[in-house]
């Protein structure tokens, strides 16, 4: 399923060798877990029902606690740490496997406080540093959703994989002291320009954005859980293998000269006049970003544009290197490789075909810094996302057989140099790495 699955937490270990330290803190009061007793303000109504489902939507929840061949939201998502592998829960509201006894106070903490009904600290491979950030109107609309809006299923979640004494929960508390804040404490972000404030309000809270978009620290937590707390926010990260680009740089990398309506279009169709969807954030877009209001996909794209970005040059169509390739002259074994297996989708103009196939030209996926993303899609293929708005699937087959890593690496390497692209080369061992990584997936 989702590769976020898959994501290293290695802040389950990190969190295990600080955990002697805690015992004599875990005595003390824990503050920042809010309270159980809270009720919901408002009586369950559909249309409070139906506002759950679509924050459910923005939040994402599906992507984690629904599996293919299991109920809706019965979990069972395996999510892999270094100390084993911790399992998604039932979230329905069956009474015996789900939460279906959980008060509104109980379902407010697991998910915006990270602390489950025994008082357990849970693992941050639930998003709950984010979602922290989510209102409180936000989450008794999720709470009357996963109430009456979800079916129960009487389907036991299965038991996480983590063997005693790392087992052990009391050093995530620790680390959820050191690196969650409590809702309260978190201002609302506020901005002159509507728009900008509820798509700052999206990205840093349900949309989670930053769980794979921000680099993290020597704990495995985000270096800036918002825009406020420093240009680390979606500064770009690796996850799983795949390169979650930077949604702030300047220059020819990050969203580099994307309005807000290409951001808008890429989160609900999959894919832009400029690059389509694959990889980690595919499945992003399929069970949340595609359902956005139009509105709020706006929103996304005019906050991403309003943080700061550091400089850079922009992107220029050079057209010189297309007339070279029609012409048969050919700069480098690359350009070879490019027109012998790429350029029949890509275009010798590095073009690509609008809608269908993506250009590489002027694409930030493809003059990334990290080439993880490329090599990979470039050795084992990819499919686009299929969504509400654009239900056709284009593919792209994988080269792994055909082109040995030297070269794979030239190819890209030329990819990543022409047209107008300029990024740094892509090396043999990079391609090596690519196919040992995925080898095993
Ligand atoms: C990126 C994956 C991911 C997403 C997205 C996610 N969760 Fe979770 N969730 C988890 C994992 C993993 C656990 C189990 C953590 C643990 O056992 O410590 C969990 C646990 C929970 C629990 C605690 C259940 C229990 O029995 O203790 C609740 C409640 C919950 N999630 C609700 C939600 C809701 C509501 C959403 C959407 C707003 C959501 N989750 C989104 C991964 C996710
Ligand atoms: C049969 C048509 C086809 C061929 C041949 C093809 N591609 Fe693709 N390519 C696609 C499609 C479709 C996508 C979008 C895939 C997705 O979204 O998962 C894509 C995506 C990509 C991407 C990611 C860019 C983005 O915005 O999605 C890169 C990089 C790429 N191709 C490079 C190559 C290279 C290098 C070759 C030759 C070795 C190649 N492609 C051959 C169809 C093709
Ligand atoms: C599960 C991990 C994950 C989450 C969550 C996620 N992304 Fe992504 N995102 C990726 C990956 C991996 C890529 C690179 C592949 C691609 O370009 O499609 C990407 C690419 C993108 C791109 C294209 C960037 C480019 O330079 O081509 C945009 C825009 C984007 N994400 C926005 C968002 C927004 C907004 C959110 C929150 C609503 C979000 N992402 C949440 C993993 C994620």
């Amino acid at each position: 399923m989702t590769p976020i699955a898959k994501k290293a937490w290695l802040v389950g270990g990190a969190a295990a060798v600080l955990g002697g330290a805690v015992l004599t803190a875990t005595a003390l009061s824990d503050r920042a877990a809010g309270d159980r007793r809270e009720t919901l303000s408002q009586p369950v109504t559909p249309a409070l029902v139906a506002r759950g489902a679509y924050v459910a939507r923005l939040a994402d929840c599906a992507a984690c606690h629904s599996v293919p061949d299991r109920p809706d939201y019965s979990g069972g998502l395996a999510m892999a740490l270094p100390i084993g592998r911790v399992m998604t829960s039932n979230i329905t509201p069956d009474k015996t496997y789900g939460i279906g006894g959980w008060s509104f106070g109980d379902f407010d903490r697991a998910v915006r406080y990270g602390v489950n009904r025994r008082d357990q600290s849970l693992y941050p491979a639930m998003p709950y540093v984010a979602y922290a950030r989510m209102s409180r109107a936000d989450t008794e609309a999720l709470y009357a959703y996963f109430s009456a809006g979800v079916a129960p299923a009487a389907t036991p979640a299965p038991r996480n994989e983590i063997l005693f004494p790392l087992s052990m929960r009391f050093p995530l508390t620790l680390w959820r002291w050191l690196f969650a804040k409590a809702p309260e404490a978190i201002a609302p972000p506020s901005a002159a320009d509507p728009a900008v404030a509820r798509g700052a309000y999206i990205v840093e809270g349900p949309g989670h954005c930053g769980d794979c978009h921000t680099p993290r620290g020597f704990a495995l937590q985000v270096k800036a859980r918002s825009a406020a707390e420093g240009p680390a926010f979606l500064a770009g990260a690796s996850i799983d293998g795949w390169s979650a680009p930077s949604l702030r740089a300047g220059g020819q990398g990050g969203l580099g000269d994307w309005t807000s309506q290409d951001i808008a279009d890429f989160l609900r169709h999959g894919g832009n006049a400029r690059g389509a969807a694959f990889g980690a954030m595919a499945p992003a877009i399929e069970h949340g970003t595609a359902r956005l209001t139009p509105g709020d996909a706006e929103a996304i794209g005019r906050f991403l544009k309003s943080l700061p970005k550091p400089p850079g040059r922009a992107f220029a169509y050079d057209a010189a290197e297309a007339r070279r390739l029609k012409a048969g002259e050919l700069s480098s074994p690359g350009a070879q490789a490019y027109l012998d297996n790429c350029a029949a989708c890509h275009r010798s103009d590095g073009r690509g075909y609008s809608g269908v196939f993506p250009p590489l030209a002027g694409n930030p996926a493809v003059v990334d810094e990290r080439a993880e993303s490329i090599v990979r899609i470039a050795l084992f293929g990819g499919q686009t996302p299929l969504t509400p708005s654009s239900p056709a699937q284009f593919s792209m087959p994988g080269f792994a057989d055909r082109l040995d890593d030297r070269e794979m690496a030239q190819l890209l390497t030329y990819v990543r140099t022409s047209w107008g692209n300029q990024a740094r080369p892509v090396s043999r061992g990079e391609v090596a790495r690519g196919r040992r990584a995925s080898a095993g997936r």
